[in-house]
């Protein structure tokens, strides 16, 4: 007799109150034994501009939210760049929601653990622009493996007429601190830019 497959449907929230219960009850992938705090979100769920990363660090896992560390107090310096505010013009997220140990690079079958959650973030939220910050983001979202050198900077169109750009980690540009033209972080000040831009054709 052949073996029936038995594959659960996709769950089907209503809002991202329920998403975010579900994550901090979530017991998926290996991640559940380590993290203290589940990282949601944080920023607009309104906002027209969503900002994916990676996985939270140490920081981050302490106080259940994104972007709180040194590649936190980076990020900020960004947005200032762009005149972009955090709390009102964007929402933030990671693709995994608890932080690897050591933060080492989320696995793959941590990352398919998460994927849920983060559809359902895009498919509530369903913001008109989309930033991928780093390798790991640009894979769960564009499933592609370029480098984030010769893509970043580009708009790609995606689901629901939203774009999406592919930028540098935070993390990556505190390791390149040069500020000369053409460097990661002169390129990242060019690309928020850019980002800027766009949000002002959408105001
Ligand atoms: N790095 C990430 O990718 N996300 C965070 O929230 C913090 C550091």
């Amino acid at each position: 007799m052949s073996e029936q497959l038995h594959l659960a449907p996709p769950p089907i929230w209503q809002s991202l109150a329920e998403v975010e219960s579900a994550a901090r009850a979530c017991l998926q992938c290996g991640l559940c034994q380590t993290r203290k705090n589940v990282v949601f979100s944080s920023g607009n769920p309104q906002a027209k501009l969503m900002i994916i990363a990676e996985a939270p660090g140490r920081n981050e896992d302490e106080l259940g939210v994104p972007f709180v560390g040194r590649s936190g107090k980076l990020f900020d310096k960004i947005l200032e760049a762009g005149r972009i505010d955090r709390e009102k013009e964007i929402y933030l997220c990671n693709v995994v929601k608890c932080r690897p140990p050591n933060n080492r690079l989320p696995l793959k079958e941590e990352i398919q653990a998460c994927e849920k959650y983060l559809n359902a973030q895009l498919e509530l939220v369903r913001p008109a622009l989309i930033l991928l910050a780093g390798a790991t983001a640009v894979e769960a979202v564009l499933h592609v493996k370029d480098p984030i050198s010769r893509i970043r900077g580009t708009w790609f169109d995606w689901q629901f007429g939203a774009k999406v750009m592919p930028v540098f980690h935070p993390t990556y540009l505190l390791r390149n601190d040069s500020k000369e033209v053409g460097s990661p972080k002169w390129l990242m000040w060019k690309d928020i830019q850019e980002v800027r831009r766009q949000l002002d054709l959408l105001n």
